[in-house]
């Protein structure tokens, strides 16, 4: 029998018409980070991504395409498959919804949904678009009320569906964000329970009459099944749960890590626990949640053309570099933000100057005083017990952080130990021993205890960098023995006579001007990405006389809240510089209340006033489209508040 420790780390499942950017990428590099972390030290992974494949945009784009479906999503699904091959992500499973023993799964789970009381036949109200033939709910319309795809009026309109009792959860689920440390971090838990278990959990609509392409429901075959409730059960269908394809549930469930962006969350913090509840199942250890890569502050999206594209990237600067530049910004929780500047940079400092110098100066080194293999002799010196204690303690400390699905921390702390080790360079001065015949046992020790912390630390980084570490351990002659888990917390583990190899550069130092000159050419934000707004603006030209009527001022938001009965809007109470006013907002979905309080603002001043679901809204704020994100235009805090714009 296998006793090995068994761990299960599952990434979302990928949309499979999604063009992948290195936001998606971060997940999956993040998850392939930790299981092979968890490989290392000698646990039994599984390690599940897929791809997402049912659903009424998939149904639209096959139909556009004059495809089915299934030819459709067979013809893309290869892509992720094929970025996770050329990012060296080594997964062990890969789950499509479309698979059949997946579908054999969905439907087995709603039979049991059912008989157990938790789902009921009711009706979905929502906004339909005739010509899509798409329901939509009111969050996703457009911003004038309209269908968010061809922009033309929806209506009113009814759908018989199954609703699962979420409410009947609340409580169960409250605990589990509350008492537990299921969601990662902390504050995003607070954030769910203020945000949809306070104001009251409603159930949700799981099955659609709409459209077609999905699980039919075996007890009432006109209903597909909702695709976030058959997407969720991939992670246990792929380990064979309600399936004969696999036999892996019993020892992989329930899953140790489950990874996810912000965006999903609510679903995996609310709608799975409580699908597991009802299906009387273990609830899976700790949900860890990331933020956003946000390019220059904006999220990527591809209208706007600042997606920013892995295979580019790997290409001109190798896989690992992208790779140690994604986990290394990530700060845990929030977002992180992608700039050219910022990755040429983070590869040069850490990558080319600390790391790829330690090891080429140690190795040269080596090969120059000794001929590449150490003597015997050694003789101890100052700095030693430093620098062996730090190299020591690395494995515990990156260990406590891979468990805590902190990866930047986890490699700062690598990088410490390599600044240290060149500094011990530069303290213990190898060039000066290697001039005194008297020093060949110092310099033999120096050049031995630099090897041997290169060996830790490189060792530690092979989950990071998977392609470029074993060469560095090549370079220095470091064999299977030396990066066994257990033998990274011990020092002197390299064999005494070591011999070292001299190999190619590991990171090349970049020149920041030209990588600069490159990128902005290949992903900066393209300028088509607004052609057609461009052309619109052209068409659409008003004289100065038209704008000057527009009386546009500054005010601070004061006080902030959200408008019962609607999920859009935000009451601000504004300092006007007068007597203040009250503006109601669509921008709920972007900002919380109590981010909005101290900000200073534009706003058009002698807009006829209006009532927004009974609130008086006297104005209107300014604010951007970046991407799918909204922000607000806002000013310098020295602006006297009733400042005119002009
Ligand atoms: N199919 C769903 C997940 C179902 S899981 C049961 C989905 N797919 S996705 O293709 O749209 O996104 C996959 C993951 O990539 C999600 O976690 C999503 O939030 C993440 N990201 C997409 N853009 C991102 C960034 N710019 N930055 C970081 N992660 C991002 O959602």
């Amino acid at each position: 029998m296998n006793d090995k420790k068994k761990f299960y780390i599952t990434t979302p499942i990928y949309y499979p018409s999604a063009s992948p950017h290195i936001g998606h990428l971060y997940t999956t590099v993040a998850c392939d980070a930790i299981a092979r972390f968890k490989r290392m030290q000698g646990c039994d992974v599984m390690f599940l991504t897929g791809t997402d494949e049912h659903g009424q945009k998939i149904e639209q784009k096959a139909k556009e395409a004059n495809v089915t479906p299934k030819q459709y999503v067979d013809e893309i699904a290869e892509k992720f498959r094929r970025l996770w091959k050329y990012v060296n992500v080594d997964y062990d499973r890969f789950i499509r919804t479309t698979d059949d023993y997946h579908e054999e799964s969905v439907k087995k789970i709603y039979k049991t949904l059912l008989d157990k009381g938790y789902l009921y036949k009711s009706e979905y109200k929502g906004k339909y678009c005739t010509p899509c033939e798409s329901f939509w709910t009111e969050s996703q319309l457009d911003s004038e009320g309209k269908c968010p795809e061809c922009h033309r009026d929806v209506k009113e309109a009814t759908e018989e569906a199954y609703f699962f009792k979420l409410s009947a959860f609340s409580e169960r689920l409250e605990k589990l964000l509350t008492e537990t440390d299921y969601v990662q971090p902390e504050w995003r838990a607070k954030e769910l329970v203020n945000n949809f278990i306070k104001p009251g959990l409603e159930d949700v609509c799981v099955s659609r009459t709409s459209f077609s392409w999905g699980v039919r429901l075996p007890f009432d075959e006109k209903h597909i099944a909702y695709v976030w409730i058959d997407a969720l059960s991939n992670y246990i269908t792929a380990l064979g749960y309600e399936n004969g394809k696999y036999d892996d549930f019993k020892d992989f469930w329930p899953a140790d890590v489950h990874m996810v962006a912000k965006d999903i969350m609510r679903f995996h913090a609310l709608i799975w626990p409580a699908m597991l509840m009802a299906l009387d199942l273990p609830l899976p250890k700790k949900l860890s949640v990331h933020g956003y890569i946000n390019f220059n502050g904006i999220k990527m999206s591809k209208s706007i053309g600042n997606v920013v594209d892995p295979f580019v990237l790997g290409e001109r600067y190798g896989v690992d570099a992208i790779r140690y530049h994604i986990l290394r910004e990530m700060p845990f929780g929030s977002d992180s933000d992608y700039s050219n500047e910022i990755m040429i940079n983070r590869i040069n400092s850490d990558l080319a100057n600390d790391l790829g110098n330690l090891v080429s100066r140690t190795v040269a080194m080596a090969v120059k005083y000794f001929d590449g293999t150490l003597p015997s002799e050694r003789e101890e010196g100052e700095f030693d017990a430093d620098l062996k204690a730090m190299a020591e303690s690395l494995a515990p400390a990156v260990e406590k952080y891979i468990d805590e699905t902190k990866l930047s921390p986890a490699l700062t702390e690598i990088m410490t130990v390599v600044s240290r080790a060149n500094k011990y360079i530069d303290e213990t001065a190898p060039w000066i021993l290697a001039k005194d015949p008297a020093k060949t046992a110092r310099l033999a020790s120096v050049l031995y205890n630099l090897l041997d912390t290169i060996r830790i630390c490189s060792a530690l980084l092979l989950p990071f960098m998977p392609s470029m570490m074993p060469k560095a351990l090549e370079q220095i002659g470091a064999g299977e023995n030396d990066v066994k888990y257990e033998n990274l917390s011990k020092f002197g583990v390299l064999s005494e006579n070591v011999t070292v190899k001299k190999g190619d550069v590991l990171f090349p130092r970049l020149d920041v001007e030209t990588e600069i000159e490159y990128l902005n050419s290949v992903i900066a934000p393209k300028k088509d990405g607004y052609k057609e707004d461009e052309d619109l603006d052209k068409a659409n030209v008003i004289s100065i006389d038209r704008f000057a009527e527009v009386k546009l001022r500054t005010a601070e938001v004061k006080a902030c809240e959200k408008v019962a009965k609607s999920k859009k809007l935000l009451k601000l109470q504004l300092d006007d510089g007068r007597s203040g006013r009250q503006i109601v907002s669509g921008i709920a979905q972007w900002y919380k209340p109590e981010e909005l309080v101290g900000k200073k603002i534009v706003f058009v001043a002698n807009l006829a006033p209006a009532k927004l679901c009974g609130e008086v809204s006297e104005g209107m704020v300014l604010s951007c489209d970046c991407g799918d994100d909204v922000r607000l235009l806002t000013v310098d805090n020295e602006v006297p508040n009733g400042s005119t714009v002009r």
